[in-house]
């Protein structure tokens, strides 16, 4: 039998598995309601979807365990009693995220206001002089009152600090305790920090100071900082139109639309002109199908190789019953575990999210845009959007002929999904119940989607093409 695959050559494209480090603690520093949640949050999810384990610890939540007060006396600078409760806070989460990274944990947000020298300093004695981990300061810096207002109104006046309480007077106990924090904050020197790695973002953006960069980990949280922006915009995620191959339920190849797949073309056009979205860019992948797909979109298009399908190797062009039959072992390796299984000569799903990355990054940087791509491909890039696991993000429902609307939302982002109405093939296979190497083929067998042209014409002919 034809089934002995560990001869072929490497996969052509590199998993580029990240350069292994010191744990490293992020540690924020700002007044509040400068973003510090915002970005601790998004980049622990930027950081766990390129496959490093990071976690972030907000010493908002400690204190909110630890009491009920609230009220912006708490936070005056002459409280002694609550200054201390508030540095217990602070402490309980440092010592949490060191044991974290002790725990296998690669990067620790700390996730407070750390405004003051002392603080800082108490940082670099836990962090690096006592677990010589490596320690790095995000220091968000804006005094633009307006979009300080704005901060707190989104994200602040319903924290649950001020649940049940008039959003007005919120606003104003919210301001009062920013100035309880002005009294004593230092921002971070370089006459004093010069030794201290740190980055320094200004007005949402606007400008950056980057002093002593440690290594690569650094560089790539100070280049995805540089990237994100807050502007208001909507990502929309499609799958390419019902296609020949879909039809035939083969995975892979390049083959063009079917008739449905074409419908859908026109109704995702006509679907874009009736949400009259403003500057809108459209991205596909280099393959006939989303090209086709986006057609009659009338918007400026890129195509990105790096949005192609996954590359399944040797399996190309297959049914999953064909691969059944011919591998599988292979088969069911991939069922075990289906992020890290390459395809022989091909990828997993682990390379896709690698060669996936400068599509994040790009679509950080960009404001309304719509991506047209493929079933693996758009589970990658969902999966980022909504902080799924690995292991999760492969069998996350994508399914044809339904536009995917990303609208970011305080820390996280709406997701809708809009069936267009145009009746598609099912290509979700979901994890069958039996994994092991020696289930029977109709076990391997049991979640492949009952699509009307394989069981007609390929099932009798497995192979025959
Ligand atoms: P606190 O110290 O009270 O926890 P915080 O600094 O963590 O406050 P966030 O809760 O993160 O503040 O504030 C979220 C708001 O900050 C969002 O409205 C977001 O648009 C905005 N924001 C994001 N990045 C920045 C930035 N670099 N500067 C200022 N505001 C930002
Ligand atoms: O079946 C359509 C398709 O896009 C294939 O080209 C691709 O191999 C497959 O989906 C990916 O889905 P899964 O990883 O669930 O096999």
């Amino acid at each position: 039998m034809d089934n002995n695959v560990s001869d072929y050559p490497l996969p052509n494209i590199s998993s580029c598995p990240h350069v292994v480090q010191a744990p490293t603690v992020i540690a924020m520093v700002g007044l509040p309601a400068r973003g510090k949640t915002f970005m601790s949050k998004k980049l622990t999810r930027y950081l766990n979807w390129i496959g490093i384990r990071t976690k972030a610890f907000n010493v908002g939540d400690y204190r909110r365990a630890a009491t009920t007060e609230k009220c912006h006396d708490f936070f005056r600078a002459d409280n002694i009693e609550a200054e201390d409760l508030r540095n217990k806070c602070a402490l309980m989460a440092i010592d949490d995220a060191c044991k974290f990274l002790r725990d296998g944990g690669e990067v620790a947000v700390v996730d407070a206001t750390n405004t003051t020298r002392d603080r800082r300093k108490l940082l670099v004695e836990l962090i690096c002089e006592n677990n010589n981990f490596k320690l790095f300061f995000v220091e968000s810096i804006c005094d633009d009152p307006e979009i300080i207002e704005a901060n707190i109104l989104e994200v602040k006046v319903c924290s649950p600090d001020y649940s049940g309480m008039d959003k007005t007077e919120a606003m104003q106990d919210f301001l009062q305790r920013i100035e309880h924090y002005r009294e004593h904050y230092e921002s971070m020197d370089y006459s004093y920090d010069k030794n201290l790695s740190f980055i320094q973002i200004f007005n949402q953006g606007e400008r950056f100071l980057v002093n002593k960069l440690a290594g690569h980990l650094q560089s790539r949280v100070v280049y995805y900082l540089m990237n994100i922006h807050v502007l208001p915009r909507t990502i929309y995620l499609t799958r390419h139109g019902e296609s020949q191959m879909n039809l035939q339920g083969r995975i892979g190849g390049d083959s063009d639309l079917s008739t449905r797949g074409w419908e859908y073309a026109n109704a995702l056009a006509k679907f874009v002109e009736q949400e009259k979205i403003p500057n809108l860019r459209v991205w596909t992948s280099e393959m006939k199908r989303t090209m086709q797909t986006a057609q009659h979109i009338n918007a400026p298009k890129a195509h990105w190789k790096a949005l192609n399908e996954i590359d399944a190797g040797i399996c190309e062009g297959m049914t999953y019953e064909e691969i059944a039959d011919k591998y599988p072992e292979e088969f069911a390796k991939r069922d075990q575990d289906k992020f890290h299984y390459r395809y022989p000569t091909g990828e997993s799903y682990q390379d896709l999210v690698s060669r996936l990355e400068p599509v994040i990054m790009e679509l950080e940087r960009q404001e309304n845009v719509m991506v047209v791509c493929h079933q693996a491909v758009a589970r990658c890039l969902l999966a980022y959007f909504q902080d799924k696991t690995s292991e999760d993000l492969t069998y996350l429902k994508v399914p044809l002929h339904t536009v995917i609307k990303l609208t970011p939302v305080a820390y996280g982002c709406r997701v809708e999904f809009k069936y267009l109405n145009i009746e598609a093939v099912n290509t979700h296979r979901e994890k069958p119940k039996n994994v092991s190497l020696n289930r029977s083929k109709e076990e391997a067998l049991s979640t492949v989607p009952p699509n009307p042209a394989v069981n007609d014409v390929e099932r009798h002919s497995p192979g025959e093409r």
